[in-house]
């Protein structure tokens, strides 16, 4: 069956990036000129995907608002004649069907998704992380639904990292072989580094089998006292399965302001109007400042 509902867990109180969330949610801080879960949901769209869950924490309504019409906005546009950002707002209001469920207390990942299930129903569906931007040619989670779709079982994306990142991530322990796509034969959420089972580190995008719903009730707490999506994953391995898929492209963690800031760059970088004036500034600043 082919997967047409996207989850996207937003809540938490964004504390890396205070005070500004403070006011204004994380997924809702611009890289560039679009908000950060911008990204996650161009991604789905454009994999086919038609429905968005976004499960959120109680006074975040605000981040659905981003998809919906502004009819006071876009009348202004059109009395000015223009039609460049009417068009792309009027693409943005398009792009999915947006929901939200609210996640009353913050119990991990796991239970953030669990919100979800009365939505997604007894269907695979995709879970983005937002503080994961991916940019490739092909949408990974286009990749990852195809691989789905032969093999009828759960799908995470993976790359490797550096030992420093491996005690806060997920990791897997993949079967021998090479290629993009491997089978997983464990997984284990945030390891110390000696426990690692390997360097292969769990990025946020998932396909999932609907069997995980009943596997994170199950779950007990995990890592850091939460319940974590990663063991109710874990629970699938023998069936119906949990392949890895690495992924091309180039991926950005935007959960801090440093990652945050290099998307920003990367973005601005490609656009034409901005990029000469950016790299001349940045030549001179690097040229003077760094010793
Ligand atoms: C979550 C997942 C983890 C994954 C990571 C990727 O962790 O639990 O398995 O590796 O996202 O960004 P978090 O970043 O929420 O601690």
């Amino acid at each position: 069956m082919t997967v047409r509902k996207a989850v996207i867990p937003v809540a938490g109180f964004g504390t890396r990036f205070l005070p500004v969330t403070k006011s204004v949610p994380k997924v809702l801080i611009p890289v560039l000129d679009h908000p950060a879960i911008h990204f996650c949901v161009a991604e789905a769209t454009e994999a086919g995907i038609s429905e968005i869950i976004f499960v959120v924490s109680r006074g975040q309504e605000a981040i659905a608002g981003y998809f919906e019409a502004n009819p006071v906005l876009e009348a202004h546009l059109a009395g000015r004649g223009d039609d460049d950002r009417l068009r792309e707002l009027h693409s943005i209001n398009r792009m999915a069907d947006v929901t939200t469920v609210v996640q009353e207390e913050q119990r991990g990942l796991g239970h953030a998704v669990l919100m979800a299930r009365d939505k997604v129903g007894d269907e695979p569906f995709a879970v983005f992380l937002p503080d994961d931007i991916i940019r490739s040619e092909d949408p990974t989670i286009g990749a990852m639904i195809r691989i789905h779709e032969e093999r009828d079982a759960n799908v995470i994306a993976v790359k490797q990292v550096p030992d420093s990142a491996i005690p806060s991530l997920g990791i897997i322990d993949p079967v021998a072989g090479a290629g993009d796509v491997r089978r997983v034969k464990g997984m284990v959420e945030k390891p110390a580094l000696a426990d690692a089972p390997s360097d292969l580190a769990i990025i946020g995008r998932y396909v999932l089998t609907p069997q995980v719903f009943d596997a994170v009730a199950r779950a007990g707490e995990g890592a850091l006292g939460e319940i974590q999506l990663t063991d109710a994953i874990a629970a699938l391995i023998d069936d119906p399965g949990v392949y890895a898929y690495r992924f091309p492209g180039d991926h950005f963690d935007v959960g801090t302001p440093v990652g945050m800031l290099k998307a920003t760059i990367n973005e601005a970088l490609g656009r034409h109007e901005m990029r000469d004036e950016l790299v001349r500034w940045m030549d001179t600043e690097l040229k003077t400042r760094v010793t």
